[in-house]
């Protein structure tokens, strides 16, 4: 037998890959419906690795243009009564050239990779739209969607993006920049759980108006309501994203509410808090075509991956 990759490898993947259905979204053919969400890869070191658990798509970023730091450690905290976590990384990436430059190299097959970009920290909002264009550029041959982040909470003033007029200026801006370039690849949104029903409508219209390819629900919150663990604790913690268990009813409201407000018309990407198969379940009957994992995945490990696969498929 001839082995693209190691026997081990070849062993691993042959555990974790399930038969399956595969579904088509914006254009592109899904070989199953969960994913690795974007952070957990960020710079597309351990793709072909991760694949192997299972993912039908790996999403990598937040990539910048240019490489940074991200915020000072620590920046990652784990809640284990909460199966939670709270990250302040701030975009730490070696820039979207490097990425690119990896992924190029790896043996993917049928596995779909997502391209999640956004601004670097020292861009002001009003040049955010050249940032997020040039990490098009960069991945345009090698990924197969983009997504637009405007939804972390470890950039300052980045989530203004999300307000009406700012996001249909960049969403614009970057459609209009793929067609003018013949980059025939779909763009998704990923939007924050915290806001509110007046900006979800307007992300709803904005969204269909422009005929993106989905929305991704959702990224981290700055929320710190149902949380088992103790205020003393979380308040040691001080600020960042809050993700896992605490975030998985408000994360599928948001599902919900969209895939109402965009009449079922508009792919919805489910993230946030799946820490099971039945969790998953619950995601695509909110209205999601796809889900996401993170927290998720560090907690029960990438069985969690072939459960849910099993169940949906
Ligand atoms: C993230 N997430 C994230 N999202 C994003 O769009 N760009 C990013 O760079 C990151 N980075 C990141 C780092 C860490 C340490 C965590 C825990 C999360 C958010 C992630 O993709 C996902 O939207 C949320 O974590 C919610 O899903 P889970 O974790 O509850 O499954």
């Amino acid at each position: 037998m001839v082995y693209h990759i190691s026997p081990l490898r070849y062993i691993v993947g042959a555990f974790y890959r399930k038969k399956t259905n595969p579904i088509t979204i914006a254009g592109i053919e899904f070989p199953n419906r969960v994913g690795l969400a974007a952070g957990f890869d960020k710079d597309g070191k351990a793709i072909e690795g991760l694949s192997l658990f299972g993912f039908g798509f790996i999403e990598i970023g937040t990539v910048t243009p240019l490489p940074q730091p991200g915020n000072p450690q620590p920046r990652l905290f784990r809640l284990p009564e909460d199966e939670a976590l709270i990250n302040r990384m701030g975009f730490n990436n070696e820039g979207a050239i490097a990425a690119a430059a990896r992924i190029k190299k790896i043996n993917r097959g049928k596995l779909v990779i997502g391209g999640n970009i956004g601004k670097n920290k020292n861009t002001p909002n009003e040049l955010a739209l050249s940032d997020y264009l040039k990490c098009v550029d960069a991945l345009a041959e090698v990924v197969d969607y983009f997504v637009v982040n405007v939804s972390s909470p470890n950039t300052q003033g980045l989530r203004s993006l999300q307000e009406k007029a700012p996001l249909q200026e960049l969403l614009l801006g970057v459609k209009q920049h793929l067609a003018k370039n013949k980059i025939a690849r779909p763009v998704f949104l990923k939007i924050a759980p915290d806001l509110d029903e007046a900006q979800l409508n307007d992300v709803a219209q904005v969204a269909m108006e422009l005929k993106i390819g989905g929305i991704i629900a959702t990224n981290t919150t700055i929320s710190r309501s149902k949380l088992k663990t103790s205020e003393a604790k979380v308040k040691s913690i001080g600020t960042g994203g809050l993700s896992g268990s605490p975030l998985k009813s408000t994360s599928t409201e948001i599902i919900a509410y969209l895939h109402k407000a965009t009449r079922g018309e508009m792919p919805i990407i489910a993230v946030g808090g799946i820490q099971s198969a039945a969790d998953a379940k619950e995601k695509i009957a909110a209205g999601a075509s796809l889900v996401q994992l993170y927290t998720g995945f560090i907690y029960r490990g990438p069985s969690l991956v072939k459960s849910i696969v099993k169940l949906i498929g």
